[in-house]
């Protein structure tokens, strides 16, 4: 048995969490590898909507493992929340969650260096989310980070204390007032800390491990988008993770050999949420109809999300870097009414055009585009491939001829059931 990744191929909000649940009933395990309460991951089932943080994305589904794995940081507060929000009962939740001794812990201080640090950026700021995630993997890499596992450890508030001071000495240097407000929030810290305890923790490693040997299905679920990847991103406007595939394995303990289908998902055309370089974007009524259309507004901040055509150097890239097996195409019922579908095939950097992402996004002159002809009709209610406008085939045959990757899934709708198979 091979562990399967699904991951985002874009500036994140692809639909990662709608797919995840939509698949569940193909696996035994869903393992989370990175990112933290800055993801959002939307599932829409029998007319609810729930947004995912922490969890995996299979939660909804009984008798499936949901594993969060130590690729993770995790705010307890938001962490507790989520649990009391999901609808299923504290009981169920605690079967089907195990939690990797090995994530780390966001603690308070984390969510105030957040803040402070992208308040001193001022217009270079990179649009965090302000959960915490950049300090708390800073912490991570500089071995200091504090762990689930570390829970377990008479010491814990100790090692909690002297980490808070270290903190505190880096946020008076930024000059930020933050008061009272470390008071407020280690209180509402520490209960959601005891409230964790009483979910299962694991070797993830191990417990991966064993479940392979036992042929037991496994699908690995990023965050963000491998344009937010720390490394392949759009540095250093990207997240503090490794969003690729490369970051299963890290981020859950699975060799490269284990690794089998890499599923790609991206949108019909682009978003991306927070500051840094968005080529294809759209400041016209054709961005705002796609922002109205396809409801894009950020799962966790609320805030409207940039929108423009689909960038194919980037979706190129993203396929290259992550070695996709087979593309997912999401949201593709926002573009219907659209009487052109505008595709971004190259873009022009020192007056000579180029298929390939250049080192720095900013260097690029001018974006080279081929136009479709788009359909008019609904596609909310097709179920199959074969009733789906010829106008959207050819769009995902020109996508497939050009990355060489079949899309073998077409998302039309956000409810789990308005998903077709090809
Ligand atoms: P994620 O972070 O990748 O899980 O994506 P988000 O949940 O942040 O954002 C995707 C948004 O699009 C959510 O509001 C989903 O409910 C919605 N969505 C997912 N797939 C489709 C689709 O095919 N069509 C439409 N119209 N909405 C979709
Ligand atoms: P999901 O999993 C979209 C963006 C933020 C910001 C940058 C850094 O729902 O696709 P951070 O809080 O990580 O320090 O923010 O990354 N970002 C996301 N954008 N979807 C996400 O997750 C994101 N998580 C972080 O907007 O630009
Ligand atoms: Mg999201």
């Amino acid at each position: 048995m091979k562990i399967d990744i699904l991951l985002g191929l874009q500036w994140g909000d692809e639909g990662k969490g709608k797919i995840v649940d939509a698949l569940t009933p193909d696996y035994d395990i869903i393992a989370r590898f990175q990112g933290g309460p800055n993801a959002g991951h939307t599932i829409e089932f029998n007319g609810v909507k729930h947004v995912l943080h922490l969890i995996p994305s299979g939660i909804f589904h009984e008798g499936k493992i949901n594993i969060i794995g130590n690729g993770l940081v995790i705010d307890p507060v938001v962490f507790r929340k989520e649990v009391d929000s999901l609808g299923i009962s504290l009981e169920k939740v605690r079967e089907r969650l195990f939690i990797s001794l090995k994530a780390h812990l966001i603690l308070p201080t984390h969510k105030l260096l957040d803040a402070a640090h992208e308040a001193s950026l001022g217009d270079a700021k990179i649009g965090s989310t302000l959960r915490g995630i950049g300090p708390a993997y800073t912490d991570k890499a500089s071995r200091s980070g504090i762990r689930v596992g570390d829970l377990l450890r008479d010491e814990f508030r100790e090692i909690y204390r002297t980490r808070v001071a270290e903190h505190t000495r880096v946020l008076q240097g930024y000059n930020y007032d933050f008061g009272n407000d470390l008071r407020q929030l280690e209180e509402e810290w520490f209960s959601s800390i005891d409230f964790l305890r009483q979910f299962k923790t694991v070797s993830a490693d191990y417990h991966i491990d064993s479940a392979l040997t036992q042929n037991r299905r496994i699908l690995a679920e990023g965050a963000q988008g491998t344009m937010l990847d720390i490394d392949f991103g759009t540095y250093p406007f990207v997240t503090s993770s490794n969003t690729v595939a490369a970051g299963a394995c890290t981020g859950l303990g699975i060799a490269p050999s284990r690794t089998g289908e890499v599923f790609g998902i991206f949108k019909a055309y682009c978003t991306r949420v927070g500051s840094g370089p968005f080529p294809t974007e759209l400041h016209d009524d054709d961005g705002q109809l796609m922002r109205d259309r396809g409801n894009e507004y950020g799962s966790t901040t609320g805030r409207p999300r940039r929108c423009g055509w689909l960038d194919l150097p980037a979706l190129k890239y993203s396929v290259m870097v992550n070695g996709v097996t087979r593309l997912f195409m999401m949201k593709a019922d926002v573009l219907s009414g659209f009487s052109k579908i505008k595709v971004c095939s190259s873009y022009t950097v020192n007056g000579v055009e180029v298929s390939e992402l250049p080192y720095c996004l900013s260097d690029i002159e001018g974006l080279n585009y081929i136009e479709l002809p788009g359909w008019e009709c609904d596609i909310t209610g097709c179920t199959s491939w074969e009733e789906l406008p010829a106008e959207l085939k050819d769009y995902i045959n020109y996508i497939e001829k050009e990355t060489g990757v079949p899309v073998t899934i077409v998302s039309v709708g956000p409810d789990r059931s308005a998903t077709i198979y090809r």
